[in-house]
């Protein structure tokens, strides 16, 4: 894969969805790019389009306006087809509902993205993973015969197994309690910065938010604060990038 420095790039992205009450504006003149291997916190009220900017970037909304680029690839405009391939191999998700097939064991969950990529060793690489999230005792088991933070924990490794250069989390420990939830995002913390995979995380939760390398505020669809907001001192990244590429 070609080496982008920038692996999400959101330029004036807007997203207007229909509802019963007409058209409504859900995201504003979004603009921001995120360097791999960053930790960004997505903060907000609720209803500030936290979820909604994660889809965006997820490709599994598209935008109305503007141009979303994802490690190299455009998805303003991308066919079904690629941008489900794109997302299978680059792109891994946790949300706080765990979204596990409930007929198949911890192990089967885990290989499922790896099966659908074409992998051969899928179950052997499904059960490394495993073991990295701590439950190699636990993969026969099926969903309903594991705690909330294994089941979290089989959804995180389901994530990782492709070794997405992105992952993205969505209040990933919003159904867990606080001790078994603080375990759940340490070894989310640990995992992709072993990998330098880049972090997005939408939460509540300031102290949380405080723990990633820059935290994007939202309100009302707009971008409000954005700490690591570089837009000011593009030129310069830009003659560092061309010095040092030399
Ligand atoms: N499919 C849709 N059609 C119309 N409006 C929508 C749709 N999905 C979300 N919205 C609206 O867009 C706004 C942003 O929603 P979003 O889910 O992104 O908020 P959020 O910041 O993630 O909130 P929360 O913290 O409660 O999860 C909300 O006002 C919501 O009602
Ligand atoms: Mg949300």
């Amino acid at each position: 894969m070609a080496n982008h420095t920038n692996v999400i790039e959101l330029r004036d992205v807007s997203l207007t969805l229909e509802s019963g009450a007409g058209p409504v504006n859900i995201l504003k003149e979004i603009n921001f790019t995120i360097q791999q291997g960053q930790s960004v916190g997505i903060v907000g009220p609720s209803g500030s389009g936290k979820s909604s900017l994660m889809s965006v970037m997820t490709g599994l909304e598209q935008a109305t306006t503007g141009d979303v680029i994802i490690d190299g690839l455009s998805y303003t405009g991308a066919d079904e087809d690629t941008l489900a391939r794109h997302r299978l191999k680059n792109v891994g998700i946790v949300m706080q509902a765990f979204h596990l097939i409930p007929t198949m064991t911890a192990l089967e969950n885990v290989a499922v993205p790896l099966e659908l990529a074409g992998v051969n060793d899928a179950f052997d690489l499904a059960a490394k993973e495993l073991e990295l999230v701590g439950l190699a005792h636990r993969m026969e088991h099926y969903p309903t015969q594991l705690s909330g933070g294994e089941q979290q924990r089989v959804a995180l490794a389901r994530a990782l197994v492709p070794q997405p250069a992105l992952l993205y989390g969505d209040e990933p420990t919003g159904n867990l309690d606080g001790q078994t939830g603080r375990a759940v995002i340490d070894l989310i913390f640990e995992l992709a910065r072993e990998r330098s995979s880049t972090l997005i995380l939408v939460t509540h939760d300031p102290a949380l938010a405080d723990r990633c390398d820059r935290v994007i505020s939202m309100g009302d669809g707009h971008i409000i604060d954005d700490t690591g907001d570089t837009s000011s001192v593009t030129g310069d990244t830009d003659a560092v990038s061309q010095v040092t590429s030399k």
